[in-house]
């Protein structure tokens, strides 16, 4: 397909560049420092960056494959590590689909899917990897909170998707396979997830970047920490301390992970009901599509309820209420039929976070596979 935008043809014309260099000239133009960030010259001659739309319940990013198929709505998901399309409208093979005859089956808190698996020419935002094991979606459930959906990219750490795709114990993810085809020279990537209004409106587009970090979205210098055992599960770390106000509720080591393919603030037990008992009147959730969380009487403003601050390495995470309460725009979506104020704080289990989308649009991260390390900046 002829590339139409300024973007595409810009990617069109560096890889064209990258494809005809001799071997060797992405790898040592591209070299990134690791633990470092990309430097503003580098990023200029390979800016992998693919655009994240914060669809206000889900982060999602265009994928195309297939018969020259573009996939608009594919959930971007650190929390799996398959790439899989055909959830609204139907994989097609087209000329770069090489069939394998395998099937792919995958299970996520959300829902299922299932069906045939193929290596194809995937291009996502600026990034193409030319062989790619892509599953093409034939059974479906659950998904309900997310539809719709076109599919899931899974970002997940390496050899954490075991089993799902048959005739393979594990397979490349699609950073991964940048790395293998030589497009980028480390698998680090880091995310962007743009923050919502007040009103439930997305703000603007987020990024991911493949290769390295965007210096542009950034204050100051990432803080890496060493991922928790096993590292080719989920990307998890440990935490150092949890607020509310100027109440200090937890303090590390707390065990922690992001994932971009939840919504909630999943914060450890013990402040989870800390949280509960300290403000009068405070509830569960008991009947809406995010049962399990917080909710607070009809009385509160957001000028009397206190910040959270999120401690990960020497960085604190400041999230103020409006970032935590669901706005009212969303709560016909999400099924809440009461007046209550309700939140996206939930429990994370005993000395745990689950740092989803709600933390993630106030903080930059990033995932090294490499040197397994998860990696947190103040935003811009
Ligand atoms: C897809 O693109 C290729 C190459 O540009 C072209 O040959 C083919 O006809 C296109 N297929 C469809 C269904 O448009
Ligand atoms: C990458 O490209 C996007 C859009 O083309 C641009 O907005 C962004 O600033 C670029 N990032 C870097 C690090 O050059
Ligand atoms: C495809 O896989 C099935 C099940 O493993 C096998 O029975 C069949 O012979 C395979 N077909 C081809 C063309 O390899
Ligand atoms: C997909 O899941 C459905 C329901 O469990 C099952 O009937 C079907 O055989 C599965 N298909 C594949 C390809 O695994
Ligand atoms: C898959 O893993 C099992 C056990 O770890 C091993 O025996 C087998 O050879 C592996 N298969 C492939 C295709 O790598
Ligand atoms: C995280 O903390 C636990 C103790 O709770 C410790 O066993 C583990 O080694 C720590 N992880 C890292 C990567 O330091
Ligand atoms: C708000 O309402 C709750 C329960 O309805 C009550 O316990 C609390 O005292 C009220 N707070 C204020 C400041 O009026
Ligand atoms: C929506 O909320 C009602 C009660 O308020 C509950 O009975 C129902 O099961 C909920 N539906 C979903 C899909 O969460
Ligand atoms: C982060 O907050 C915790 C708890 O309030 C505090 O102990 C720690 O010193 C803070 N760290 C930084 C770098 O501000």
């Amino acid at each position: 397909m002829f590339p139409t935008s300024e973007t595409s043809l810009r990617a069109a014309v560096i890889l064209g560049l990258l494809a005809a260099s001799p071997q060797g000239f992405a790898i040592s133009t591209l070299k990134v420092p690791l633990k470092s960030t990309i430097a503003p010259k580098m990023a200029n001659l390979f800016n992998a960056s693919a655009p994240l739309t914060n669809a206000a319940l889900k982060v999602v990013a265009t994928v195309q494959a297939g018969d020259n198929q573009t996939f608009s709505d594919v959930l971007v998901d650190t929390g799996s590590a398959i790439l899989w399309v055909g959830g609204q409208q139907k994989y097609i093979p087209g000329a770069d689909t090489r069939v394998i005859n395998e099937t792919f089956s995958v299970g996520y808190g959300a829902g299922g899917v299932n069906g045939t698996a193929y290596l194809d020419r995937v291009t996502v935002g600026e990034a193409t990897v030319s062989s790619q094991i892509i599953g093409s979606a034939g059974y479906m459930e659950g998904f309900s909170l997310v539809e719709p959906i076109d599919g899931i990219i899974g970002l997940g750490p390496s050899g954490s998707n075991y089993g799902e795709v048959s005739g393979h114990n594990t397979t490349r993810t699609f950073v991964e396979n940048l790395v293998a085809e030589g497009t980028i020279s480390h698998p680090v990537f880091g995310i962007y997830v743009s923050p919502l209004s007040e009103s439930g409106i997305p703000e603007g587009t987020g990024e991911i970047t493949f290769g390295g970090v965007d210096q542009s979205r950034i204050s100051g210098d990432i803080t890496w920490l060493p991922q928790n055992d096993p590292v080719d599960f989920h990307w998890e770390f440990n935490a150092s301390s949890f607020s509310w106000g100027d109440k200090v509720l937890a303090t590390g080591p707390i065990y922690s992970r992001t994932d971009t393919g939840v919504l909630p603030i999943a914060v450890p037990y013990d402040a989870f009901f800390a949280i509960l008992d300290d403000v009068p009147g405070a509830s569960l959730d008991e009947s809406s599509a995010i049962a399990g969380s917080i909710t607070l009487p009809a009385n509160v403003t957001v000028d009397s309820l206190p910040a959270m601050e999120i401690g990960i390495g020497n960085l604190n995470f400041t999230i103020p209420a409006s970032k935590y309460i669901v706005p009212t725009s969303l709560h016909t979506t999400l099924n809440i039929t009461d007046n209550l104020v309700h939140t996206w704080i939930m429990s994370g289990g005993p000395g745990a976070f689950d740092l989803g989308q709600k933390f993630l649009e106030n903080a930059y991260s990033a995932y090294d596979m490499e040197n397994h390390l998860v990696g947190f900046a103040y935003l811009a």
